[in-house]
């Protein structure tokens, strides 16, 4: 999630610029740059790494001047590089940028036909060239030349763009990537985040999808892309520095679950061919005759990318076909695991980087298995190892306990079902296009989900004194089962355990007592039946029931009325030791593969809930660490 800070006014801008950039440093970055106006045209300095790197290459080559444009990148096409850092230029204009342009192979070709020469990998290089293009072609004004250039780009973007002939002026558009203006005393910013503009303002407007802004010293005319002029109040911002970090919210984690649907849509965009009901291979490297080859996929992660990697399995083996194995990284490198150059290795990692992963990688590669990853950090070790890379672009993920990765790498490892399906012949076109549909919309289902957050702190309230917890689920709802257990462990260091709903019978059944919450994640799917036949089994031992369920779902709810433990029980223990009202969290109706994405956000939020109502360090909890490099 890259950062951007723009600055027009009277003062030196680099350090502002620089400055600001600092406050954004909690997005993520692996490298950074700012264009300047000095004087001599538009100058630019950018340098690999943290900011330091920076302010160093800033000492060498001091950049003076009053109007400037800056940027943190993380890395999403091209690896991290000083060639592929921001601004990049193209003729008269310098071009910062966030987000995904989803057409970008397209106009790269187009362009590069026509002449153009690209110094980058980026997807961001072509907005500087379209701009340059709209430029020479007649577009005298700036913002003109940006509106014609924007008119051709599909995807996400928050850009600033300076030009070496308009020295006062900085434009900025946004469509589905944050920029928030600063309104100052004879100066204009522009920043992705509040943090960044706090130093300077508190009065700040934030721009709307679609709109541009002609920013000076004096002000700033917003307008539409189409021209149309945009009235919008300021707003006056009171939040202190560390709460504007986590966008108002308590913590980075809780952030980072209410990010989720941003996550899918990111991650989704620019890969999927409704027409075709296909993939857009892209980086993926899974070309026909790759798919037709594998014998076996084999998943490898650790932790919370291992239950991802779960319900993988899942989808490989029902829409492709394909006999299918997880294991965990840490087994797969402590035995002597028999790979074989027909099998598909597919490592799941937020990082990139876990070492239990790596290792496994590095014995998989050895037999001359297609190695692909899934993960969220461009050019971490294990794509780099890898033959071919599905990244999710879910953003920098701060809080330790994963949430938004995980959902990312369920939408990923859904698309690489697809994609295999596609390949090999095993799912048509029209089941395809079904899936794919249901995968666009979840972001919207999703935000459904999101919603009832206060409700299910209300449930998290009334299980606070719990000492243990059970969740259950079947097929996919399995690893939701396990994921909701181990965020609930991590957090709140309440004992949990996740099994297969089937399971149960053969052991965690004697856990159940009156006492025991135990959350089932019992949506209408293939395996409802047999699943409710579980949520029974609870009731009739009095456990405490939390059921995760379809909305208008009268049977589970009538059960969970009915399953009220008996008086006689409170009672005995004081009458209020454990919580006897309903506890039924519903998620909208969806098709099967998508339910995983909806089931689990309410996991994560009790998990949250918990944790935080006890009082626990929820973004950095005791023992864990983000990236394990170690063994
Ligand atoms: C749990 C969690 C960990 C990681 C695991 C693997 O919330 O975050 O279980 O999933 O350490 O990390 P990555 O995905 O970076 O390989």
């Amino acid at each position: 999630m890259c950062g951007i800070v723009a600055y027009v006014g009277a003062k030196d801008c680099a350090p502002i610029l620089v400055e600001g950039l600092r406050r954004l440093e909690y997005r993520g970055y692996d490298s950074a740059g700012l264009a300047v106006h000095t004087g001599r045209g538009v100058e630019i300095v950018r340098a690999v790494g943290k900011l330091s790197n920076l302010d160093a290459a800033l000492r060498k080559q001091p950049l003076v001047g009053t109007t400037g444009i800056s940027h943190t990148r993380w890395a999403t096409h091209g690896r991290p590089s000083e060639a592929n850092a921001h601004p990049h230029v193209a003729g008269k204009v310098a071009v910062v940028h966030n987000g995904i342009i989803e057409n970008h192979l397209a106009l790269r070709r187009e362009l590069e036909a026509k002449g153009a020469k690209f110094s980058s990998d980026t997807d961001t290089e072509i907005v500087a060239h379209l701009i340059d293009e709209a430029q020479r072609g007649g577009k005298t004004q700036l913002v003109e030349a940006v509106r014609a250039a924007l008119a051709r780009v599909h995807g996400a973007y928050a850009i600033a763009v300076v030009s070496s002939d308009a020295p006062d002026e900085i434009v900025v558009a946004k469509d589905q990537s944050p920029l928030v203006l600063g309104i100052g005393e004879g100066e204009m910013l522009a920043a992705s985040d509040i943090p960044a503009l706090l130093a300077h303002t508190r009065d700040v407007i934030f721009l709307q999808d679609g709109e541009m802004a002609l920013l000076k010293r004096s002000g700033a005319e917003i307008t539409k892309l189409d021209g149309t002029k945009v009235e919008r109040p300021v707003k006056r911002i009171d939040w202190s520095a560390t709460q504007a970090e986590k966008g108002g919210y308590k913590h980075f984690m809780l952030k980072e679950i209410h990010e989720q649907p941003r996550a899918i849509e990111d991650t989704l965009r620019g890969r999927i061919d409704q027409t075709e009901g296909d993939i857009v291979d892209g980086e993926i490297g899974i070309t026909p005759e790759i798919a037709k080859r594998i014998t076996r996929v084999y998943f490898v992660a650790c932790g919370t990318s291992a239950h991802a990697a779960m319900a993988g399995r899942y989808w490989v083996e029902q829409l492709a076909r394909i006999p299918s194995t997880v294991e965990i990284g840490s087994e797969v490198r402590y035995r002597e695991p028999v790979f074989t150059n027909t099998d598909l290795v597919v490592a799941v990692s937020q990082s990139g980087e876990t070492a239990d992963t790596l290792a496994a990688v590095k014995a998989a590669k050895a037999s001359g298995a297609h190695i692909l990853a899934v993960a969220n950090v461009l050019d971490s070790a294990i794509p780099r190892m890898s033959d071919g890379a599905l990244y999710t672009h879910a953003g920098p993920e701060i809080g330790v306990a994963s949430t938004k990765c995980f959902t990312a790498q369920l939408a990923a490892l859904l698309m690489l079902a697809v994609c295999l399906g596609r390949r090999r012949g095993t799912l048509s076109a029209d089941g395809s296009r079904r899936i794919l549909d249901a995968l666009q919309h979840a972001p919207h289902q999703m935000r459904e989900v999101l919603a009832k957050a206060d409700e299910i702190k209300a449930i998290a309230k009334k299980h606070l004194k719990a000492r243990d917890m059970l969740f259950l689920g079947r097929g996919t709802g399995y690893p939701i089962a396990l994921e909701g257990a181990l965020k609930l462990k991590e957090i709140s260091y309440i004992h949990a355990e996740g099994y297969a709903a089937g399971e149960m019978k053969h052991g965690p059944i004697a856990l159940i007592d009156e006492e025991m919450p135990v959350v089932v994640v019992c949506p209408r799917d293939a395996h409802y039946e047999k699943t409710f036949s579980n949520m029974q089994e609870v009731k009739a031992r009095e456990g405490q029931l939390i059921a995760v369920a379809t909305e208008g779902d009268l049977d589970v709810a009538q059960l969970l009325l009915d399953g009220q433990p008996p008086q006689s029980a409170r009672s005995s223990r004081g009458g209020s030791s454990f919580p006897p009202a309903i506890d039924l969290i519903e998620i909208p109706k969806a098709e099967p593969e998508i339910l995983p994405l909806l089931t689990v956000i309410p996991l994560q939020l009790l998990a949250y809930y918990m944790a935080d109502l006890k009082g626990t360090d929820v973004d950095q909890p005791r023992n864990l660490a983000k990236t394990v490099t170690v063994e």
